[in-house]
């Protein structure tokens, strides 16, 4: 069982932010990806569709044999992660947005949160809070377009820069020393925070790293690590767009094919 693949999704092109970081701990594993871009994003859809598009997903990996599943969506996580988990066998490692740490990072008491606005509403994010930054002031906001520069590849146009500008600046003004980035898109776009930050201290953050050392854990106890060479990653996608490939071999830096999986 340990060779079988271990299956990550995301919205879009967002979770290949944690796609890398596993892929760095875990070389050996056999890494299948998809990209729901055909439903991206999916900060406001429906729960319903949401819900739905979590099962297509889900069952898409069984029936690809993976032995193992990783949300690497911090909205599908604050929705559907307890729901998976009750439908679903294999072990499912889900990510959600770094408050933990930044409550013990924080110097001034003040944490940035960047989410979607499904994430910021749930139930999950705000047990969070509870738990670890109950004395923190929290400062917090949804950064619509976020995701569709990302979507698009544009990490640093005048657009993303402009929006950046909009969210972060009203945040630095209130003395945030610690930025928690809760989608996984946006770790794609910390350069151009870190630009529009400038001189401001900040430390941005995120739970790519926590969420694959997680996975580690989870496979080792369970016996479950690929100890031998893997074969080869895949790449599927909801959607057959033409640009799409690019975006990917662009995020991931290297060539990267993509297939499409209709749904
Ligand atoms: N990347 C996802 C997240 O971490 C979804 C963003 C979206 O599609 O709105 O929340």
């Amino acid at each position: 069982m340990s060779k079988q693949p271990i299956g990550i999704f995301d919205s879009g092109v967002g979770g290949l932010s944690i796609f890398k970081v596993i892929k760095q701990h875990l070389p050996n594993e056999n890494l299948l990806y998809f990209a729901d871009s055909q439903y991206a994003p999916y900060g406001e859809l429906d729960e319903k569709i949401l819900k739905q598009r979590c099962l297509f997903i889900a069952d898409f990996f069984i029936q690809k044999n993976a032995k193992a599943m990783v949300v690497a969506c911090n909205t599908a996580t604050a929705l559907m992660a307890e729901w998976l988990r009750a439908e679903y066998d294999i072990p499912i490692i889900a990510i959600e947005p770094a408050i933990k740490p930044a409550a013990q990072i924080t110097t001034t008491n003040t944490i940035g949160v960047f989410a979607t606005q499904h994430t910021l509403n749930s139930e999950r994010y705000r047990s969070l809070l509870k738990r670890f930054a109950k004395d923190k002031t929290i400062y917090q906001s949804a950064c619509e377009g976020f995701v569709e520069q990302v979507e698009k590849g544009e990490l640093d146009s005048l657009r993303t820069i402009g929006l950046i500008e909009q969210y972060l600046l009203p945040m630095l003004d209130n003395n945030i020393d610690t930025l928690v980035l809760g989608c996984t898109h946006y770790p794609f776009l910390s350069e151009t925070i870190k630009l529009v930050a400038g001189q401001h201290p900040l430390t941005i953050i995120d739970n790519a790293n926590a969420v694959s050392l997680q996975a580690t854990r989870v496979l080792t106890e369970l016996g479950l690590l690929n100890l031998h060479a893997h074969e080869s990653d895949a790449f599927f996608s909801s959607s057959n767009s033409k640009t799409l490939p690019s975006v990917f071999s662009d995020l991931l830096l290297k060539n990267t094919h993509v297939n499409y999986i209709a749904d």
